[in-house]
């Protein structure tokens, strides 16, 4: 049977970041409950010139070449930090990228959960379509606001896959278990700059749909846990995965236990210091599970368990692909993460705050600073229409 899934995946985190422990101490909080107790080290923050147009270019930019920028005949832009009620993100992608004008372009909605439903369509239109490519997209700033219980669980970047039927990262299997129950763990209601969130209760109803999707897989297809080399999670933080391991643990034989662990480590590297980016951080885990970790063989399965608030959760699997190492760009990714700067934290509460202000004309123009040269920017709006530029 003909294999569809993963064939290059890329992402972006803008150049300025919060120091865990200075956010702690300007909280009156002990360090070691955002550094062990939440499991973060660094916070993601997007300066203006980020959003998730520009976040999403970037990543995308670093994969594409011009012969798949002529094969992409569909994307999907997965967010919950949309800019516009009408217009998908994934227009403006789509010309500053210059992808073939004969694509379907779309945007997809359900919290941390839409872009592993882009994974499910862009699968059934590869199996249509074995010639062409899907580009998706996942990209989202995540902010509850300055003092706030889900302030140190905030993030921003965007992670871009190109889906083909010829992956050389991972193969996505067509078996999966999925579940959704209206719930209100945690939402943002279209006049509200912040995500609400009832925080224990979202931790709870985040385990409550890892175990319904994993006991529907088991019962549907006979599986159990050792069947995987690695079991990764939606990472809203670290430690949060931790717990969804944890929850599995009746069913793990030591070495399965001692497995998982050590690529649990692996795969939350870069969640580590770049926080929650909602739709693409269970894809963040993924790549830093994928670049950090020790090379696994060819051939082996990797349970994933994506959730989106509200609530949706999947359960589905990923077949590594030989040579799939070669396929990755860890040290682009590495050199990003790098030379990022820190922010002050004055600094850091000014842009949380302060949302782009427009004028009686519908014009605004925005701060450059804190930007890489090179880097696709949000440049400004113009008559209410935004622009992006590269710089
Ligand atoms: P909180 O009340 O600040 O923290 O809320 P806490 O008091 O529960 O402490 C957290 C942990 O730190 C605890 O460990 C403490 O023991 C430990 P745990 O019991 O959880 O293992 N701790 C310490 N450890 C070491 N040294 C110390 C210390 N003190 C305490 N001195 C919470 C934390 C995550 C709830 C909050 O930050 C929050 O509401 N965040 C946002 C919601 C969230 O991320 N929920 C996750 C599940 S829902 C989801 O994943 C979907 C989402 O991504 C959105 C979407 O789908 O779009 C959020």
């Amino acid at each position: 049977m003909m294999k569809i899934g993963i064939d290059k995946m890329s992402f972006f985190t803008p150049p300025t970041y919060v120091d865990m422990v200075e956010l702690a101490e300007a909280r009156g909080v002990d360090p070691n409950k955002y550094l062990y107790g939440i499991g973060q080290g660094k916070m993601g923050i997007a300066a203006e010139a980020y959003d998730i147009v520009a976040m999403a270019t970037n990543a995308a930019n670093k994969i594409l070449t011009a012969e798949d920028k002529e094969q992409i005949d569909m994307v999907i832009f997965a967010t919950e930090s949309g800019v516009d009620h009408s217009k998908s993100a994934g227009t403006w992608v789509h010309d500053l990228l210059d992808i073939q004008p004969y694509a379907r372009v779309v945007e997809f909605k359900q919290a941390c959960y839409s872009a592993t439903a882009g994974i499910q369509l862009a699968m059934g239109h590869l199996t249509m379509h074995p010639d062409s490519k899907v580009l998706i997209l996942a990209s989202d700033i995540a902010k509850y606001g300055v003092n706030t219980g889900g302030e140190p669980t905030q993030g921003a970047g965007a992670v871009a896959m190109l889906l083909s039927g010829d992956p050389s990262i991972l193969a996505i299997e067509t078996n999966s278990a999925t579940y959704t129950k209206d719930i209100d763990d945690f939402w943002r209601p279209t006049y509200s700059e912040f995500a609400y969130v009832d925080g224990k209760y979202s931790n709870e109803a985040y385990l409550g749909t890892l175990n319904s999707v994993w006991d529907r897989y088991k019962d549907q297809f006979g599986a159990q846990v050792s069947d995987f080399e690695a079991m990764l999670f939606h990472v809203p933080y670290t430690k949060m995965g931790r717990k969804a391991l944890l929850e599995l643990a009746d069913e793990m034989d030591e070495t399965t236990s001692e497995r998982f662990e050590k690529y649990y480590d692996s795969g939350i590297v870069y969640n580590y210091v770049v926080g929650n980016i909602y739709t693409g951080s269970l894809y963040l885990s993924l790549l830093s599970f994928l670049e950090q970790g020790d090379e696994v063989a060819a051939g082996s399965r990797i349970g994933l368990f994506s959730y989106g608030s509200g609530a949706v959760g999947e359960f589905f699997v990923g077949e590594i692909q030989a040579g799939y190492k070669d396929a990755l760009l860890k040290e682009d990714h590495e050199k990003m993460l790098e030379n990022r700067i820190k922010f002050a934290l004055e600094e850091y509460e000014r842009v949380l705050s302060n949302p782009v202000s427009i004028d009686e004309e519908g014009n605004a123009a925005l701060e450059t600073k804190h930007t890489n040269a090179g880097d696709f920017i949000f440049a400004g709006i113009n008559e209410h229409k935004r622009f992006y530029k590269k710089l």
